[in-house]
């Protein structure tokens, strides 16, 4: 045990080389006919996280057997611009067009001058995971709690929950010098050091960086120490979903498939196959579900697979209720307007849909950016990176300077009149008055828990993130517990073809009350000490748009998606509008779970990365029967695997070892 957790260690601590890396074998297979008209235990649609955390956890059991239905390849010929963090920024996969995004465009938004805003989800092999922006954040006590409260089940609260967050998470902390420059503090307990993604701190460091947080303290916001152990408040400079070693992206193709693929013939992953439709088995009076029918890209043909345990549903916040109401999962209304045969009546199935929005101020700098190099200068970085010079090179980092802040410090004086209003238009001001009851009560119930839990109790209602990667420094200002809802609905009988998205942004009178006050935060931000320092002059929209019409305008006619839409498969109870139960189940038929970002029932103030892999984490224990994290064997494996203590002792053991060695003239 011992040598092999020392074999660990060593292979990881030495850099990796960059080309090797393009080497690793990836069988995923393509070929549909290997698995048509095939039983498997398991059959889960999308390889996102949900989809690979899943299949992972399940097949530990060698008797297990998966497959894995994924709609993208596997994104080969991208491979930069998936594994170099900065890529993700200078050289993105999700814009339109791209073969790896789905190209999903929301419905003309009433509130946003009548625009359609892009929502680029991940269509490849990892998910958006693959194509995300690494930031490594996670929700907080407050949310997970009051989530356990709105499902009636402590299995959702935070002290049930961290052993899932240190489950997936592999974190390496900063290294001293870094440590102290940013003045990052690290829990231990709030940790995991073994897990599959890799979690770490960029090794090249905008100087500015070390100006985020006593900014925040200057102006009244002290903050919570590591914003992983359950409170968030403040500035923090926050790691990503990188490997410390090699610096290349950590996500769920790299994390939990490509380790595993050669050695578990008991995991089966299809990519580039589209999943039209579930199958059930309806001769008893629960319809069951039994498989799945895809389709391949470039033919008409539809196959079937068949599961004798259970179908896991997991194409994310748009895949999932899409797939659900195409196989007559959803409301009545919708299914039979599109000539689907309703399995069951289920209103709640697209409905209770939101987002983070985001507007951002940008100011004309002294401090390094990297969106003015030049063409030529991007290549030497490009290639210093490659060549593993890592701390120099911008293409190791997107940049993980984040706060998180309070209505009060938004508001001031003007907060309690703003709770009261809250707290008056508590019933109808999210409805757009044409959702059925069930939905409406759903809408009543989170509303309240968000004003009670968040609004009320100081904790964070908006992000704001430092961008250094444009050509003026960026602060961008994203709602994290907006109170619009919205909607996705079938609106095609082509499986091909987009459901129809309505996030009904701003859609809540508060939520471009909230958004105003935190732009004009950024202001206050921007001339506070130290950051005011390297700011000269504000870009855009200009000093002059000043008024709450000319702020509103600008809200309106900027505002882009944060990427974290969520909610549209809630778990909450049936009579609120759910559609999955606390155990991740379908209500209404029998082996069917949906599990992946659509199920979390309310908003939270962080990305969405983490608390997705936790989820499924979790929901890969609960179908295995596991109640608590302690029940199951990949936790009693990763706690015999190597703490940090154990890992800090062979650390020292390998120093104090090469010591004796010098001093003993071998040197
Ligand atoms: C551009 C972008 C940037 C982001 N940045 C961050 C960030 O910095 N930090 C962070 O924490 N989060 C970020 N997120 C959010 C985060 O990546 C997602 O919340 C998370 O990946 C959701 O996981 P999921 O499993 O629910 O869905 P996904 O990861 O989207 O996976 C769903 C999978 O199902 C597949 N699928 C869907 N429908 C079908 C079908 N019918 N048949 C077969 N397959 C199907 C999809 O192709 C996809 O592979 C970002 C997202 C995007 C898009
Ligand atoms: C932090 O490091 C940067 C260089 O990356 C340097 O410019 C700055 O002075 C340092 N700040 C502190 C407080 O040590
Ligand atoms: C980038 O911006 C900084 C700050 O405004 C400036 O000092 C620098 O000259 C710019 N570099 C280039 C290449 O334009
Ligand atoms: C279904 O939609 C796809 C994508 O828009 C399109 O290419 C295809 O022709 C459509 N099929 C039918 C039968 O309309
Ligand atoms: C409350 O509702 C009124 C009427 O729609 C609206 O003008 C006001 O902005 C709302 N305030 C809040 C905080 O929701």
């Amino acid at each position: 045990m011992k040598f092999i957790s020392l074999l660990n260690v060593l292979s990881t601590a030495s850099a990796f080389p960059f080309s090797q890396f393009n080497q690793f074998k990836r069988s995923v297979i393509t070929d549909a006919n290997q698995v048509n008209d095939q039983t498997f235990d398991y059959v889960i649609a999308g390889a996102g996280i949900g989809g690979l955390v899943t299949a992972n956890r399940l097949t530990e059991d060698e008797n297990t057997r998966v497959l894995v239905i994924e709609a993208g390849g596997q994104g080969d010929d991208v491979r930069d611009r998936i594994d170099i963090p900065a890529e993700a920024y200078l050289n993105g996969l999700p814009v339109a067009g791209s073969p790896y995004d789905w190209g999903i465009y929301t419905e003309a938004q009433d509130e946003l001058n009548g625009r359609n805003l892009h929502w680029p989800r991940g269509k490849i092999v990892g998910g958006s995971t693959a194509v995300n922006a690494l930031y490594m954040t996670r929700s907080i006590k407050d949310e997970h709690d009051a989530w356990a409260e709105l499902v009636d089940d402590d299995g959702w609260n935070w002290d049930s929950l961290l052993p899932y967050f240190r489950r997936y998470e592999n974190f390496s902390p900063p290294a001293s010098d870094l440590k102290d420059n940013l003045s990052i503090e690290v829990k231990d307990s709030a940790h995991g050091y073994d897990g599959p993604i890799q979690i770490s701190f960029p090794q090249y460091n905008y100087p500015q960086n070390s100006l985020w947080q006593e900014t925040f303290n200057n102006l009244g916001v002290e903050s919570d120490s590591d914003p992983f152990s359950g409170k968030n408040i403040g500035g923090y400079i926050t790691p990503n979903s990188i490997d410390p070693d090699t610096q290349l992206r950590s996500y769920a193709a790299s994390a939990y498939l490509y380790p595993v693929q050669n050695t578990r013939s008991n995991l089966v992953i299809l990519s580039d196959a589209l999943v039209t439709r579930i199958n059930f088995d309806t001769s008893s009076s629960k319809p069951v579900a039994n498989g799945l029918t895809f389709t391949t890209s470039g033919s008409n043909n539809q196959f079937q697979v068949y599961a004798s345990s259970e179908v896991v549903i997991a194409g994310g916040a748009l895949g999932s209720p899409q797939i659900l109401l195409q196989s007559g999962i959803g409301p009545r209304e919708n299914l039979e307007s599109q000539d689907v045969d309703v399995v069951v009546d289920l209103p709640g199935v697209g409905e209770h849909v939101q987002d983070h929005i985001s507007a951002t101020i940008n100011y004309a700098t002294t401090a390094p950016v990297a969106g003015n190099l030049s063409d030529e200068e991007l290549d030497h970085q490009l290639q210093l990176f490659k060549d593993g010079n890592f701390a120099r090179s911008v293409y190791s980092t997107p940049n993980g300077a984040i706060a998180y802040v309070p209505l009060d410090d938004l508001m001031g004086d003007d907060t309690d009149s703003f709770l009261d209003a809250l707290e008056a238009n508590m019933t109808d001001a999210t409805s757009s008055g044409n959702e059925p009851e069930q939905v409406k009560s759903g809408y009543r119930a989170t509303y309240k828990s968000d004003l009670e839990n968040v609004y009320r109790a100081g904790n964070a209602v908006v992000e704001i993130l430092m961008n250094n990667l444009g050509s003026n420094l960026g602060f961008q200002l994203a709602i994290q517990h907006p109170l619009s809802r919205g909607k996705i609905s079938l609106g095609s009988q082509n499986a091909s073809e987009n459901a129809n998205v309505d996030p009904r942004y701003l859609s809540h009178p508060a939520d471009i009350q909230v958004l105003r006050s935190g732009l004009r935060y950024i202001r206050r931000l921007a001339s506070t000490e130290p950051l005011s320092s390297v700011i000269e002059s504000e870009v855009s929209p200009g000093e002059d748009v000043m008024s709450d019409e000319d702020l509103n305008d600008y809200i309106r006619s900027s505002v882009v998606s944060q990427y974290h839409p969520a909610s549209s498969c809630a778990m909450l109870p049936r009579e609120n509008g759910g559609v999955v139960d606390s155990h991740l189940r379908v209500y209404g038929v029998d082996n069917l779970r949906v599990i992946d970002s659509s199920t979390i029932p309310l908003p939270i103030a962080a990305h969405h990365m983490q608390i997705t892999y936790a989820l499924c984490e979790k929901g890969a224990d609960l179908i295995r029967g596991y109640e608590k994290a302690s029940d199951s064997p990949s936790a009693t494996e990763s706690e015999s695997g190597g703490s940090l203590s154990s890992i800090i002792d062979i650390k020292l053991l390998i120093l104090m070892v090469m010591i004796t060695i010098m001093y003993n003239g071998l040197y």
